[in-house]
């Protein structure tokens, strides 16, 4: 299998997570596309998937699969061992929702990042800004109150997706200081930081 990924993307960043949390490196190529940008798309990424995302994955049958909610269900459902998606009932709709709500958190941080990053300065829009950014407040806030990070101590694909997210507020947005109020999930979050999986894939 071959994974098209860069070090900034915290959406290939699930994948390569969860290929090392269900010890399935070595089947998977890893392929390193560099900087990339919604304006700037890779051309064999184009390829193989129309809307030019990372992560997108060939499997090997040589299928193009993305995006990284699919990647990580078929690897899930393709390795031996304990799955990282819990089986149908309440455990399973938790799990799927906290991604949801990681994924949900990332979408609106991305686009505040390509607004201020790829937009020139006149043509900004404070507005839309500002409320993309409420909704990255509004689930850290959420995150804060249930404390839902944990998954039941299970490193699930919820627990994966959240630890994903707030990483990359670390990363692109180290001033806005999430910690600050937050005790619960930054103390969560402390405690997976340290897993070889996610050490050994911290964007450089
Ligand atoms: C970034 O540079 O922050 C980034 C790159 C690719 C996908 C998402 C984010």
């Amino acid at each position: 299998m071959r994974l098209f990924y860069n070090q900034a993307s915290p959406y290939a960043r699930k994948v390569r997570v969860f290929v090392h949390e269900i010890g399935i490196a070595g089947r998977v190529e890893m392929v390193d596309c560099g900087l990339l940008s919604p304006i700037a798309p890779n051309a064999e990424v184009v390829a193989s998937n129309p809307v030019g995302k990372i992560p997108t994955l060939i499997d090997d049958d040589g299928n193009a699969v993305f995006d990284s909610r699919v990647i990580c269900e078929l690897l899930d459902d393709q390795h031996e061992g304990p799955s990282r998606f819990p089986a149908n009932g309440p455990a399973r709709w938790r799990a799927l929702t906290r991604q949801a709500l990681g994924d949900g958190l990332l979408d609106a941080a991305l686009l505040v990042r390509y607004e201020l990053l790829l937009r020139p300065e006149g043509k900004r829009s404070t507005e839309w800004v500002d409320n993309q950014w409420d909704k990255v407040l509004r689930s850290l806030d959420r995150l804060e109150h249930d404390a839902t990070g944990g998954g039941g101590g299970v490193f699930d694909i919820g627990s994966i997706t959240l630890a994903c997210a707030l990483s990359y507020l670390d990363f692109r947005f180290a001033d806005e200081a999430w910690r600050e109020r937050r005790p619960r999930i930054a103390e969560w979050f402390e405690s997976v930081a340290e897993r070889p999986s996610m050490t050994a894939t911290t964007p450089q």
